[in-house]
């Protein structure tokens, strides 16, 4: 990619963990960047410091997500990019697993990507070098108990991805999906000291014998790792890699 670059492009949850992470390499590759998270001080403030326009939304709600992109394109002057990376986890087993928490996530993390594709979609197509990079992962290929939304959501979003992947090959459009194993972010971190706690192990514990048990290299992804792939798929040199699912995940699903 070269600083000459001068598509727009608006990542999801994009203050925190991978989607930062994107945000950022996006704008290093030369992209104007806009990042959606939910209207909080903290959010605005990552964003205010690194020079990314900020755009308050709460992807649970449809209105939020039609403004949303309204928003970015008044301030970006475009939208080219759509990276489809928000989301949350929530663990618990199925009769006890909360149904607001189910509507809320498959909305979030499904729901909300197809919306988004939809609302700026005649924007997507016009440049010829459009890309929607949807953030599944390797949930999206392999199932895990205690967290059924989830795992439905990325299921979902990988039948997504090929679906517009297909309707959008005529019109300069690529769609890709990402499916990441663990990545190092507060998402994470957050399940590392549940699962110490409910477990009674330490977090190295949890993280080498829980977390990385079926990885074939026992070491958490970082955020940028996720990034390097997304710069690649979003430049112009991917132009004929669309509905592919790609896996960058430490050889999980090798075995
Ligand atoms: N961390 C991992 O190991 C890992 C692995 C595979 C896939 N993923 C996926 O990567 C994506 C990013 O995860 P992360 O680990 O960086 O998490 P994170 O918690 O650091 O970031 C997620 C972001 O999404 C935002 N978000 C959540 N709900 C939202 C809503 N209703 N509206 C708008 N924004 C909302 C959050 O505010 C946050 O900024 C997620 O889709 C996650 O499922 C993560």
């Amino acid at each position: 990619m070269t600083p000459q670059d001068s598509r727009a492009a608006l990542v999801t949850g994009g203050t925190s963990g991978i989607g930062f992470a994107i945000a950022r390499r996006l704008q290093s590759d030369g992209l104007r960047v806009a990042v959606l998270d939910l209207d909080r001080p903290p959010a605005r403030e990552v964003a205010r410091e690194h020079d990314l326009t900020f755009i308050g939304a709460d992807l649970s709600r449809r209105a939020d997500c039609r403004r949303a992109v309204d928003e970015t394109v008044s301030a970006l002057g475009g939208l080219d990019v759509l990276v489809n990376n928000a989301g949350f986890q929530h663990i618990d087993p199925i009769p006890d697993f909360p149904e607001d928490t189910w509507d809320t996530m498959l909305h979030v993390m499904l729901t909300a990507p197809f919306l988004l594709s939809k609302y700026a979609w005649g924007y997507l197509t016009r440049s010829g070098q459009g890309r929607i990079v949807n953030v599944a992962s390797i949930h999206g290929h392999v199932a895990s108990p205690f967290k059924s939304a989830y795992i439905s959501a990325k299921h979902g979003l990988i039948g997504f991805t090929r679906t517009a992947a297909l309707e959008a090959g005529e019109v300069g459009l690529t769609v890709n999906a990402i499916c990441p194993g663990y990545v190092r972010t507060p998402l994470v971190e957050g399940q590392i000291a549940d699962q110490a706690r409910t477990r009674g192990l330490s977090p190295a514990e949890v993280e080498q014998k829980v977390m990385l048990e079926p990885a074939a290299i026992k070491r958490l992804l970082e955020p940028e790792d996720v990034a390097a792939l997304a710069s690649y798929v979003v430049s112009p040199a991917a132009w004929g890699m669309t509905g592919a699912v790609l896996d960058l995940d430490l050889g999980w699903t090798a075995r």
